[in-house]
C-alpha cells in the first residue's frame, strides 16, 4: 500500500512534519503485524513553490493542463492518484489552514469540477498550539470530498509553538488511532462504501454538470466517465445501501432545486 503525506508547512522539522512522522511510524507497525509493508512518501508543500492560482479559469473553462503557472502544480494530480491512501496535513494560521496549503488546494480546484479521487482515502490532520481546529478541518474536508476523496478520518495534535522532541510520546496513542482509521479505511475498501454526505455530494455535481453548456470540459468529462447517466449513484461502483444511496440521491436533487 502506498502512502502519500502532503505536508502544509515551511518547517520541515516543525510540529506537523513530527505529527506525521508519528502516524507513518504507525502505520507501519500496523502493516508489520499482518505481514503487510505500506510504503510511506512525503511531500512538503513548501518545497514545491507552488505560485498562487491566479484565477484565470483556464482549468476550469479549458483544460488544467493549459494553466499558465508552470511550477509543477500539475504533477500533483498524477501523485495523488498513485497512492491508495492520503494524509493530508496543515499546521492552523489564524483558525485556518496555512497559506500554503490553500494555494495547494486552490492550484487543484478544477478537481471539484471534475472528481478524480474516489479511489483515494484521506487522513486529515491539523497540528495546532492550542485553539481548535474545526474551521481548518472544514476546508480540507470540503475540498476533499467534493474531489471524490473518502474521508477516512481527521485528528488534530496541539503542540504548542514546537513540541520538544522527548514529549513527542505523549502523541503516541492519539496518532496510533489516527493511523489506525486511515489503515482499516484502506483494507476494508472504505471508498467502496461511500459516506451519506459523499453520495449527496456526488448528485448535486451530477445535476449542476448535466446542466453545463454541451461540449464544455466539465460536461464531457461527466459524460464521458458515464457520470450522467440516470442510474449513476457514484464515481465508482459502489457497496453502499441501496437505502443510504436512495436518500442520499433524493436529498442533493432536493438541495440542488432549493439553491439554484
Ligand atoms: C502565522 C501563524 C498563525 C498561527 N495561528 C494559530 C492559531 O490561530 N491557533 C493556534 O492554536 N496556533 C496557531 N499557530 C501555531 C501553529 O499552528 C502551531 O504551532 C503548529 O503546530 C505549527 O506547526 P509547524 O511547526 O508544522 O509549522 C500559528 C502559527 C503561525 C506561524
Amino acid at each position: 500500500m502506498k502512502i502519500l503525506a502532503i505536508i502544509g508547512s515551511y518547517r520541515k522539522h516543525g510540529n506537523t512534519a513530527r505529527a506525521v512522522e508519528c502516524i507513518q511510524h504507525e502505520l507501519e507497525l500496523l502493516a508489520s503485524a499482518r505481514g503487510q509493508t505500506i510504503e510511506n512518501e512525503t511531500l512538503f508543500l513548501g518545497e514545491l513553490e507552488l505560485d498562487a492560482c491566479r484565477g484565470c479559469r483556464t482549468c476550469f473553462d479549458r483544460d488544467e493542463g493549459k494553466c499558465p503557472l508552470k511550477d509543477g502544480g500539475l504533477e500533483m494530480r498524477a501523485r495523488l492518484l498513485a497512492a491508495d491512501g492520503l494524509i493530508v496535513a496543515s499546521p492552523i494560521y489564524v483558525d485556518d489552514v496555512s497559506g500554503i496549503t490553500k494555494t495547494w488546494i486552490d492550484r487543484l480546484a478544477f478537481l471539484c469540477h471534475r472528481p478524480a479521487l474516489a479511489r483515494q482515502s484521506v487522513l486529515l490532520v491539523t497540528s495546532v498550539a492550542g485553539t481548535p481546529s474545526d474551521h481548518a478541518m472544514r476546508t480540507l474536508s470540503t475540498a476533499l470530498l467534493t474531489w471524490g476523496a473518502h474521508i477516512a478520518g481527521q485528528v488534530s495534535f496541539k503542540m504548542g509553538a514546537l513540541m520538544p522532541r522527548e514529549d513527542l510520546p505523549t502523541l503516541d496513542a492519539q496518532a496510533h488511532r489516527a493511523a489506525r482509521r486511515l489503515f482499516d479505511a484502506l483494507q476494508r475498501r472504505e471508498h467502496e462504501r461511500p459516506s451519506f454526505i459523499s453520495l449527496m455530494t456526488f448528485r448535486i455535481q451530477q445535476i449542476t454538470w448535466r446542466g453545463a453548456p454541451p461540449g464544455s470540459v466539465d460536461h464531457n468529462h461527466w459524460l464521458e466517465n458515464g457520470w450522467l447517466e440516470p442510474c449513476c449513484q457514484f464515481y465508482i461502483p459502489h457497496r453502499a445501501s441501496a437505502l443510504k444511496a436512495t436518500l442520499a440521491r433524493w436529498m442533493g436533487t432536493l438541495i440542488t432545486r432549493l439553491v439554484t
